[in-house]
């Protein structure tokens, strides 16, 4: 797909639709050529659009200067209470349209609707939103459904974008639409065919496409060498290895501490000997969600080429019962020498996350780390799927990533990490176990991760309920997030 900004309305008719707003009774934006306005303005009285979000109507038209069709897209009741997240739905709604039209070229006229956001963030939404919509996972499908993909989207471009900005933010767009859709197909391949060395081949293939991307990936006999005993306690009960999968990105100064993100690569989730029950077991396949947000937004990162220093650390296993698989009770010591007795061999993300957490402190000494799991059940229950579950040990470093989800279109909600939480986690004979007990599941798992990060500037990030959608599709949630706070951290 191609992106592009338009500085005005000419031309139209080297396109094959035309998108426009429709916010309560009038017409968005407003200085459309007069036939477009009426046409839509005499659709809206007749009753067939209206300002519902989501909402299309297509509406044809003759006059060869123009484009060939209309795309009125509900925005609201009122121009003036227009929200991007509106705006996102409705550029959504209107490529789901074109596409099912077999249109190729499309212009969104919505800029004039950017009410308060800033231009940059808006178009790289707008850019986002396109992508979501048209992704479609046809890998596995021996059968490809007729391509009837578009080829380009232009948007009218808002007012005053002065032009360095517009053509940053639109390349930033499309390395955040790539990014997206990398996470997205990893996620949606099904465990067969995205083990951890699956996993561990995308990122090496990654780094020799992307100059400036290095990887280096540790395999189980390197992990057993530098004592990672609570990950490999995970991968014990497979025949698959696991991976620790790291990925460097240097654009940053040479005396700039990294940050690093950490992603838990849970490739399927069968909850070892505390076996899951069959009801939806095949959605664990999506386990590996934070090692596909983490790898997706090194793929933005790259193609933005930001002056930042930027560690990944993907934690790649799979959790299946076998003779060799942990057992309720056994007691592993992890690679920061704590020793955890495994109460319930399900609650495996922290054990590969803690040993990763350790290792990257240890090897990088990183300024900041940010980590991403489907951690919990729990944090579905809690949040839903509409904010990630956010925890940290710096207010600042939490408020940074709430207010880069706030502005993205990707909202987290923080959790508590009170010392409280902590004497739920106590053994009887270990230093400490993995289960918390039945209340504040979430925050327990986080309480445990932070007995690994205790000296960083460090958050946790429980993507359990946005990673993936109930039409079991993957959302590349959070990686808009993640893009977001990485470009702050530029500015
Ligand atoms: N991967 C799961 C968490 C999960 C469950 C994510 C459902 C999304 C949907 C994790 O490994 C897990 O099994 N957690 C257990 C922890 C419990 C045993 C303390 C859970 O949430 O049930
Ligand atoms: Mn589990
Ligand atoms: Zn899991």
């Amino acid at each position: 797909m191609k992106y592009a900004l338009l500085s005005s309305l000419d031309a139209l008719n080297s396109h094959d639709s035309l998108v426009v707003g429709v916010c309560g009774k009038s017409v968005v934006p407003d200085n459309l050529p007069p036939a477009i306005t009426q046409a839509v303005t005499a659709a809206v009285k007749r009753g067939d659009i209206s300002g519902k979000p989501g909402s299309t109507l297509t509406i044809p038209l003759e006059d060869a200067e123009g484009p060939g069709r209309i795309i009125a897209v509900g925005c609201g009741t009122d121009a003036k209470k227009f929200t991007l997240n509106v705006r996102d739905q409705a550029i959504a709604a209107a490529t789901n349209a074109a596409t099912t039209l077999g249109n190729k070229r499309m212009v969104v006229a919505l800029s004039a609707l950017n009410i308060d956001a800033d231009a940059s963030d808006a178009l790289r939404r707008a850019v986002a939103a396109v992508a979501k919509a048209a992704y479609r996972f046809t890998e596995c499908k021996s059968t490809k459904p007729e391509v009837r993909a578009l080829k380009s989207v232009a948007f009218l471009s808002a007012d005053g974008f002065a032009p360095a900005e517009a053509r940053a933010a639109l390349l930033h767009g499309q390395a955040l639409a790539n990014g997206i859709s990398l996470a997205c197909d990893l996620g949606n391949r099904p465990g067969n065919r995205c083990t951890p060395t699956d996993l561990a081949n995308v990122a090496e293939d990654m780094a020799a496409s992307h100059k400036g991307l290095k990887c280096k990936v540790l395999g189980e006999a390197e992990m057993a060498d530098l004592g990672m005993g609570a990950l490999l306690s995970v991968s014990r009960g497979s025949r698959e290895e696991a991976r620790l999968i790291v990925l460097e990105w240097n654009g940053g100064k040479k005396s700039q501490k990294p940050l690093a993100l950490v992603g838990k690569g849970l490739t399927f989730d069968a909850g070892g000997i505390s076996l899951k029950p069959a009801a939806k077991m095949e959605e664990m396949k999506f386990d590996m969600m934070g090692g596909g947000t983490v790898l997706g937004t090194m793929r933005a990162l790259a193609e933005m080429e930001l002056p930042l220093n930027v560690i990944a650390v993907v934690a790649a296993s799979e959790n299946l019962p076998d003779g060799a698989a942990n057992k309720p009770g056994d007691i592993v010591t992890s690679l920061s020498g704590q020793t955890i007795e495994v109460i319930n061999t399900d609650a495996e993300g922290r054990l590969i996350l803690c040993d990763a957490l350790t290792w990257v402190q240890n090897e990088y000494k990183p300024h900041t780390i940010v980590d991403l799991a489907t951690l919990t059940g729990a944090c579905v229950v809690a949040l839903g799927d509409k904010a990630c579950g956010l925890f940290a040990n710096d207010q600042s470093l939490a408020d940074e990533l709430l207010s880069a989800g706030e502005v993205a279109g990707d909202r987290a909600w923080q959790l508590p990490l009170w010392e409280e939480y902590q004497k739920q986690l106590d053994s009887p004979v270990a230093d400490m176990q993995n289960i918390g007990g039945p209340g504040g599941g979430s925050i327990t798992a986080a309480s445990f991760l932070h007995r690994f990060t205790r000296d960083s500037r460090w958050a946790h990030l429980d993507i359990a309920g946005v990673a993936w959608t109930d039409k079991k599709l993957a959302s590349g949630r959070p990686v808009s997030l993640l893009v977001k706070w990485l470009l702050n951290q530029v500015a």
